[in-house]
């Protein structure tokens, strides 16, 4: 019997795969691990791969990153996608995930579906809705919510089988990454009321540490999705892997924020994600110069329920398209260059231009010689019903 598991190399993904040959009521005796590469680190696809070698697994790895920024990000910085203010970096890559992982299945001839998310957690939800909808015969494992493994009972099982671990109890973090954030959870950042240590940034600064000096960069939109960087055409992912890089030195893009988890209760998160700051900055304020006043707020409306169910992970839920095609449709104007300041973690927008801007210097000047009388029957009525 074949299981397939979504692998990253860390602790829960690496107590899975023992679980899963040993524990009677699985007894897989063969477990195929896959890494997908959503843009996370070399090093993250480097530790899964050794990893798995270590374990004695066969192991693959799916390069998905292009495809993850067309199908997911690009979406995501069109609705301005945000949940309670996360940028939503874990959540949208989960699904894609989800799909390579029963690609493998399929193409090993495996009829479990193995994931490694804990039973308080979101991505529970998040891969098995794919896992079910794409393969409903399948098996569905969660060894580490089945057992209710603690992390220091993780880490004690890590020992016990010789799965070397980065873990330890002093950082016991749960880190994801991928191209368009990280997120650092557990230990002492449970606590909402502790502050994060320094050490558990990677990707930013710290905004006192940052240059003095400002740094400009200018983003160039198409239909609402980034095409070029300080005037070059680039792509997507390029776009995104230097702005992470860029922004990142000037301590730009943190978040610490408490969230509403799918399961109802409150979680404190820690996340980077400096290109994502920049890029929504920049977008939010070209719909503002090109989209109308009721563009904007129907916008907002579609913009939370998307954000909604992209943080759920119910991308194939029809009102998810729905909202695309609707969101698509808004971004036809939303075409120009933002440019914007970086200085000791803020992103601040400086200016805007667009062939398809709505602002008018004769409506709105204060030095425009157009006739205001016209305003005082509108005016006059104006409270009329009060
Ligand atoms: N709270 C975030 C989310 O729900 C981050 C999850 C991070 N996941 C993890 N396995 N470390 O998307």
């Amino acid at each position: 019997m074949k299981a397939v598991l979504a692998f990253s190399g860390g602790l829960d993904t690496s107590i899975c795969v023992p679980l899963l040959r040993d524990d009677e009521e699985y007894g897989y005796d063969e477990v195929v691990t896959v890494a997908v590469d959503v843009g996370q680190s070399g090093e993250e696809l480097e530790k899964a791969r050794n990893k798995a070698a270590d374990i004695g697994v066969e192991h693959h790895e799916v390069d998905a990153v292009e495809e993850f920024a067309e199908r997911f990000l690009a979406p995501l910085v069109r609705a301005n996608g945000s949940y309670e203010g996360y940028v939503l970096g874990t959540a949208v890559s989960r699904p894609i995930i989800a799909e390579k992982v029963v690609q493998v299945a399929r193409e090993t001839g495996a009829s479990a579906l193995v994931h490694g998310c804990t039973g308080r957690g979101n991505d529970q939800f998040r891969f098995e809705n794919v896992f079910r909808g794409l393969m409903p015969d399948a098996e569905v494992i969660a060894p580490i919510r089945e057992y209710s493994l603690t992390r220091e009972e993780e880490i004690e099982m890590a020992e016990h089988y010789g799965v070397h671990v980065d873990a330890t109890r002093e950082e016991p973090w749960s880190i994801d990454e991928n191209l368009w954030s990280r997120s650092i959870e557990g230990g002492l950042l449970e606590d909402p009321g502790n502050e994060p240590p320094e050490s558990i940034f990677e990707w930013t600064a710290s905004p006192g540490d940052a240059p003095e000096e400002p740094e400009t960069v200018e983003i160039t939109f198409e239909e609402g999705v980034p095409v070029a960087l300080n005037g070059d055409e680039r792509s997507l992912v390029d776009i995104i892997r230097e702005l992470n890089y860029v922004a990142g030195e000037h301590g730009v893009g943190r978040t610490d924020i408490v969230e509403d988890r799918i399961l109802g209760f409150k979680a404190r998160e820690n996340y980077e994600h400096p290109a994502a700051t920049v890029l929504l900055e920049a977008h939010c304020d070209l719909e503002r110069l090109t989209l109308t006043r009721r563009q904007l707020k129907h916008k907002s409306t579609a913009e939370a329920e998307w954000a909604e169910l992209a943080y759920q992970g119910l991308v194939h839920e029809p009102l998810y398209e729905d909202l695309n095609a609707l969101i698509g449709s808004t971004q036809k104007a939303v075409n120009g260059t933002v440019t914007l300041k970086l200085h000791r973690g803020t992103a601040t927008v400086t200016s805007r231009e667009s062939p398809d801007s709505l602002h008018r210097d004769d409506l709105a000047s204060f030095e425009s010689d157009e006739d205001q009388s016209g305003a005082e029957g509108a005016v006059r009525f104006h409270g009329f019903q009060g």
